[in-house]
């Protein structure tokens, strides 16, 4: 029986049984674009796709929500991107992680992109995708994990704040940094203009630090090796 909570409109995807990391047919890497709000991050990752960074490096395979009315997921179908989604409410996690992964093998990513997904994934989730779920955080990872990140700046009054792009891992925020970008705050007046400075920089950031992923440019942080224990 068809789940009712699950919606999909699948365009211009292939079903072939290419391997999760074998090169896409067109050399491309293949997007699965993650996201459960506006999707301002989405927009600017497919404007790069078609005219900026990404171009000839990527494409959107589909765009994925857990919120079936989530307004980027709308503004994704609009500009006839494939979209998908299965409504996480009231749902336990790894059942319905389970369910998310089996949606996103049939676009056969290569990157699964976290854009404002509100969840924090499973370890079968990790797995299936290790080493190649991106995530964008508002704020240097080391220093604050979670949501209000640009709350959490405004309050303390940084005069600079840096935006991380991190491979996920399990926790939250907790993933080996791949790149920050610092965004200079001095002198804003409010709470928006903190965001809006910082989403200015997360546009061209993401983008940019995933087209170096691509090209094999960037190797995510490992941790400081431990220090000599003495004989
Ligand atoms: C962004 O600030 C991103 O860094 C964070 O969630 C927000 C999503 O915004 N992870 P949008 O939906 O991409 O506009």
């Amino acid at each position: 029986m068809t789940n009712p909570r699950e919606s999909f409109n699948k365009k211009d995807t292939t079903t072939s049984s290419r391997s999760a990391t074998s090169p896409a047919p067109s050399g491309k890497a293949r997007l699965a674009i993650l996201l459960s709000g506006r999707g301002s991050n989405m927009l600017a990752l497919a404007r790069a796709v078609r005219e900026g960074g990404l171009q000839g490096l990527a494409e959107v395979a589909v765009v994925f929500s857990n919120i079936p009315e989530a307004a980027g997921l709308q503004a994704a179908a609009e500009l006839g991107y494939a979209t998908a989604s299965i409504d996480s409410r009231g749902r336990k996690r790894a059942e319905f992680d389970a369910e998310v992964v089996a949606k996103l093998r049939e676009f056969q990513p290569d990157y699964v992109v976290l854009a404002g997904y509100m969840r924090i994934l499973s370890p079968t989730f990790i797995r299936t995708f290790a080493g190649r779920i991106l995530n964008i955080h508002p704020a240097d990872t080391h220093q604050h994990q979670g949501l209000h990140a640009y709350e959490w700046a405004w309050e303390n009054r940084l005069p600079e704040t840096k935006i991380t792009v991190h491979l996920v891992d399990e926790g939250l925020d907790t993933g080996p940094v791949l790149a920050q970008a610092p965004v200079d705050l001095r002198g804003a007046q409010s709470l928006e203009e903190v965001e809006q400075r910082g989403l200015a920089v997360e546009h061209q950031f993401y983008a940019d630090t995933l087209a170096r992923l691509i090209r094999g440019e960037l190797h995510p942080e490992t941790p400081a090796p431990a220090a000599a224990t003495q004989p």
